[in-house]
């Protein structure tokens, strides 16, 4: 049996997902009995050479001979953004073709009308490597743990700032300097203030909660906070205290009510996710059955990229094999209406708080009198230098408190005459002791 596939997009996910289409077509054969013949590749530039020997007449700078094709049954949308992406992946499904797509950012922002459209003419929609890159978190959540209610799930899930961090935290070197060698290697977003200030990472957990707990896509929703307020000296302290900073995407079901957030935050250094480096992703979830699970790998490039697209598209194809159209599981993405978003004012968490106030005596006292009004307990402080008289790092750890009473306190605290700058404030996850 053969299934006709047409990428659109030959650019980084483009190029890993035509070499593994190529070059595995045997394996996958062999393990599926179907083979998947690479009819067209549509992209803008075909001039530049990717290094891979694309077979005659496949290349083409016009989308629509995929879309118009009646022979192609799988479009791959692989140019990300919105528009065209948006247009041509309504019109493959228009035409009654199956879509696999790595575009997190569509998805997340305009996936209602998607997924719908893809229900409604009832083909399949498949989005592995828009979470995770390489990791097939997706089918984690979607079919390994389909039999638990899922409790919750944290990530990192976006390799530019696990890069970033890691780097500043082990070379010391400045935020900028890792950023520009992230983009360099090809890890970072077209745009990076999207790896940097959470949004990729935001786009990725709305598509893990909606698949996780049903709730409508809440990109909206969302609460989000970046990595480039972090600095050398909040990553030293975390480090004293035995905690990495890392950016976490967290989602949970509690009570009805779903938290979702990312930002960056502490987690004791002997956590396993804490150990998890670099560029490279890991994805925690809890099922109510299962327990804590953790998924480890490849978020970002080419080739794991491919291969989770290639993934989708061998679903796809078993799918066409066995007769099965359609995918009647993506249905419960947007289904479960009564599921609230829980604004962040209402959340939990401990906290780290690095003050930045005059060495004198009775300052400490003046802030933990705040504190303490705002139902705010202290687990340990800790102050490095003496200087009298004038402005110190003075870093406080505290018990669980309810954010809305933390902002608050901060406020507060930030218009005392002896605090002479914005505190800094990163949530912290482990344990309370
Ligand atoms: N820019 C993303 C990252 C790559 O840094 O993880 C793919 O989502």
């Amino acid at each position: 049996m053969k299934i006709n596939v047409g990428v659109i997009g030959f650019g980084t996910v483009g190029s890993g997902t035509v070499r593994i289409l190529l070059e595995n077509k045997e394996t996958i054969k062999k393990k599926t009995g179907v083979e998947l013949v690479l009819k067209r590749i549509a992209d803008l530039d075909i001039e530049t050479d990717r290094g891979i020997n694309i077979p005659e007449g496949v290349l083409t700078t016009d989308a629509t001979k995929i879309l118009n094709d009646p022979e192609i049954d799988v479009v791959v949308e692989l140019i990300g953004g919105i528009n065209p992406a948006k247009d041509f992946i309504l019109k493959a499904i228009q035409a009654g073709k199956h879509v696999v797509t790595a575009n997190k950012a569509l998805l997340a922002t305009e996936g209602k009308e998607i997924f719908e459209s893809a229900c409604r003419k009832n083909v399949c929609l498949g989005f592995e490597a828009s979470v995770a890159g390489g990791i097939p978190v997706i089918k984690v959540i979607k079919e390994g743990l389909t039999a638990n209610n899922i409790l919750s799930i944290y990530g990192i899930i976006n390799g530019t700032s696990n890069y970033i961090l890691t780097k500043m935290t082990r070379e010391g070197v400045d935020f900028s300097t890792a950023l520009k060698e992230a983009q360099e290697r090809g890890y970072a977003e077209a745009d990076p203030t999207f790896d940097i200030e959470g949004i990729d990472s935001a786009h990725k957990l709305t598509l893990m909660a909606s698949l996780a707990f049903g709730i409508p896509l809440s990109y909206d929703s969302l609460y989000v906070e970046g990595i480039s307020g972090i600095t050398s000296m909040d990553i030293e302290f975390a480090s004293a205290l035995g905690y990495k900073i890392k950016l976490l995407a967290i989602t949970k079901l509690i009570n009805g009510e779903v938290e979702l957030r990312v930002h960056p935050t502490m987690i004791p250094e002997d956590y396993l996710i804490s150990k998890v480096d670099g560029v490279l992703n890991a994805v925690y979830v809890v099922g109510d059955a299962v327990g804590e699970t953790l998924y480890y790998g490849r978020g970002a490039g080419d080739m794991p990229t491919g291969s989770a697209v290639v993934a989708d598209i061998i679903d796809i194809a078993r799918r066409i094999r066995d007769g099965v159209s359609g995918d009647r599981d993506l249905r419960f993405i947007g289904s479960e209406t009564h599921l609230k978003v829980k604004p962040i004012g209402e959340i939990e968490s401990m906290y780290y708080f690095r003050f930045t106030a005059l060495d004198r005596p009775g300052v400490l006292s003046k802030i933990s009198g705040i504190l303490g009004e705002h139902q705010i307990s202290i687990a340990s402080v800790i102050q490095k230098g003496r200087k009298v008289g004038e402005a110190v790092p003075l870093v406080l750890l505290t018990h669980t408190a309810r954010e809305r009473n933390v902002q608050e306190a901060i406020a507060k605290i930030d218009r005392l005459d002896v605090v002479s700058d914005k505190t800094v404030v990163i949530r912290v996850e482990g344990e309370q002791e």
